[in-house]
């Protein structure tokens, strides 16, 4: 358990299931109180029993959808009029689609970009300035290793999570002086919803690379903890993406298309 960490507050984002599910269990587990934020109420309020009943801190439930600018507005300001700070935020709400970009329909594309992109940050922006006002707090966002290389198939998730790396490293810096840290976790493939949600069979790469949520979390508030600008879980992973820097964008592109593709 981290002392630092006791008594203080999260905001996770995604709690509902996968590894929002994980990050709220496991800051739960170094005494945080966790509010969790979602669409399906019925699933937050099972997994805010859990953690009250294995962890003995407060988890507060709000069911949101995130897509939706006023509603993320709405979301600040109820955390505020119930007098509660945000200490740790998550930004981990999201999906893929899976499919060629001129295949997918745009509303479907409209959504994940709003979420993926504007929602993490908008959500920032919100939180973050209180955290500076106090000097103190942590962010953490969950990109992709989607996002270190064009990845057909995934064309419009893998370029909006490369914006989530690029902009998460570079507020790191910016914050550099501050008590205030941000750290992206670009995670491989974890076993979650995610696959169900973007419509993809597993393939091979996916069934041979397939990393618990639980390891992925537990490595991401580490590194959090640490205030490191990133990391990629996974040796494979972490491999995978410097890699990427030895060969062409093309060749990668390749790459990741087999990958993603090859059953
Ligand atoms: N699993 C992987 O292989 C993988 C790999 C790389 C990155 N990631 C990233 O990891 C993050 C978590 O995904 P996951 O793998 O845990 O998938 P997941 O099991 O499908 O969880 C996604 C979470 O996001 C929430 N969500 C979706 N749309 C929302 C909306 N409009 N408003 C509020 N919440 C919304 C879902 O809850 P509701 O449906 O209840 O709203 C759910 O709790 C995502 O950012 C994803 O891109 C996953």
């Amino acid at each position: 358990m981290d002392t630092e960490l006791k008594g203080k507050t999260a905001l996770v984002t995604g709690a509902s299931s996968g590894l929002g599910v994980d990050f709220a269990r496991q800051l739960a587990q170094h005494g945080m109180d966790v509010i969790l934020v979602a669409r399906r109420l019925d699933l937050l309020q099972s997994v805010a029993e859990q953690i009250e009943r294995d962890f003995n801190v407060s988890a507060w439930a709000i069911p949101a959808d995130l897509a939706d600018s006023q509603v993320r507005q709405e979301l600040y300001q109820h955390i505020h009029a119930e007098g509660r700070q945000v200490d740790v935020l998550v930004n981990n709400a999201g999906f893929g689609v899976y499919g060629n970009f001129v295949d997918v329909p745009w509303e479907r594309e409209q959504q994940m970009l709003e979420l993926d992109i504007i929602a993490m940050a908008h959500l920032t922006k919100l939180f973050i300035k209180d955290m500076l006002q106090r000097n103190s707090g942590y962010i953490l966002m969950v990109a992709s290793i989607g996002a270190y290389q064009p990845s057909p198939t995934y064309a419009s998730y893998s370029a909006a999570k490369a914006y989530v790396l690029n902009l998460g490293e570079a507020l790191n810096f910016e914050l550099r002086h501050s008590g205030v840290s941000v750290t992206v976790v670009s995670p491989g493939v974890t076993a979650t919803e995610f696959l169900k949600v973007s419509g993809q069979e597993p393939t091979l790469y996916q069934r041979l690379m397939m990393m618990q949520s639980t390891d992925v979390v537990r490595i991401a508030i580490e590194s959090m903890l640490k205030r490191k600008p990133s990391v990629v879980p996974g040796i494979f992973n972490a491999l995978f993406t410097w890699g990427n820097r030895l060969i062409s964008r093309r060749m990668s592109a390749q790459i990741s298309y087999w990958f993603m593709t090859y059953r």
